[in-house]
């Protein structure tokens, strides 16, 4: 593991970044800064490696640009809560509106801005776990919730594992907010990748706010049906009411088997394929449709789709839709989150 000073916080606190590598040529960077995911390099079908996320080479430009969320650890809510509200065993929690009405990522101050500790160092496992006290209250969730979260770096994988618990009854659902590139992160656009999603349901949304209807509704004979690869540009543009709401895909998709890899992704140029696994129930796939023009890393600007993400969580607004699996962290539970990304070459 290489450790080196990074920059300092505008509080003055001093971010790091740890780097990792193998022998097959995989190498990841991560911080202390909303125990980001900085930067991953893949060998292509050359042998060329890549840096296939999206993210900045200064800790400010992290701080600036908190709401893009590049790579961060995102809690203790990932995606969104409609009214910024919930109730938990009979008591009503109001926390910021920052996304219209409605609250997103937890809103502004979340854990991707946090300096978060390092509990531990495994340099024979290539792994780095961070460490988060989220005080009682915090962003206006009840209970202290304690979050562990670690990247491991194995031979053709990267492994993110979350692991939380809480001294109240309290809810837990994060995520990490990569945006893959696997052409690298300055290649522009990303609706020529290939996807395969083993989702037969999504949750469709509204309107525009992206507030789910409730309803777990089959992709079949709909743009969101990818359960046959196909490129992720080929029906964004339909004038499929989900599609026109988000922009492209912004949708939270049902995970049919969570034994098996729910997702394939091929970069067109490069030939890398990404495979992801979770014990997530869903995941968020965001093709980029609210990115303009953001200055990252190496001098790259990211436009609009440059980049995609693939959130593994808790279906959006979990906590307030009885039919969806509930986020909710018992107090004194201890629960174990898992996602799974894997590197290969298309043949
Ligand atoms: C959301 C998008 C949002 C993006 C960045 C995604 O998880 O679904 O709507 O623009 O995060 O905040």
């Amino acid at each position: 593991m290489n450790q080196e000073k990074f920059g300092v916080t505008k509080t003055g606190e001093a971010v790091f970044l740890y780097t990792f590598e193998n022998e097959n040529g995989l190498k990841m960077t991560v911080s202390n800064i909303g125990a980001v995911l900085t930067n991953l390099w893949v060998p292509d079908k050359e042998g060329t490696v890549r840096d296939v996320v999206l993210g900045f080479d200064t800790v400010e430009g992290y701080e600036a640009n908190d709401d893009l969320y590049l790579g961060s650890t995102i809690g203790r809510n990932a995606n969104r809560i409609a009214n910024a509200c919930f109730e938990l065993d009979g008591v009503v929690y109001q926390l910021a509106k920052n996304d219209g009405e409605n609250n997103l990522h937890s809103g502004k101050a979340g854990y991707q801005l946090r300096v978060w500790d390092v509990k531990t160092v495994d340099e024979i496992n290539n792994k780095i776990t961070f460490s988060l006290i989220s005080p009682d209250g915090d962003q206006g969730y009840p209970g202290e919730l304690t979050l562990d979260v670690s990247y491991q770096l194995t031979e053709n994988s990267i492994v993110i594992t979350y692991q939380g618990s809480s001294s109240k009854d309290t809810i837990l659902n994060p995520t990490n907010h990569s945006y893959f590139n696997l052409n690298g992160h300055n290649s522009g656009t990303i609706i020529n990748h290939r996807l395969q999603l083993q989702a037969s349901h999504f949750t469709p949304m509204k309107d525009s706010q992206a507030i789910p209807t409730g309803e777990i509704l089959s992709v079949e004979q709909t743009p969101m049906d990818f359960r046959v690869e196909k490129t992720i540009g080929e029906e964004i543009d339909q004038a499929y009411s989900q599609l026109v709401y988000a922009k492209g895909y912004d949708h939270n998709f049902v995970l049919d088997n969570l034994t098996k890899d729910f997702a394939r992704l091929t970069g067109d140029q490069s030939g890398i394929v990404m495979e992801a696994t979770t014990n997530l129930p869903g995941v968020q796939f965001y093709t980029g449709n609210f990115m303009s023009h953001t200055l990252g890393k190496e001098a790259a600007v990211y436009r609009f789709r440059e980049g995609l993400c693939l959130e593994t969580q808790y279906f959006p607004n979990a906590v307030n839709e009885s039919q969806f699996k509930t986020p909710l962290l018992k107090k004194e539970e201890v629960v174990n989150y898992q996602t799974r990304y894997t590197f290969k070459i298309d043949k």
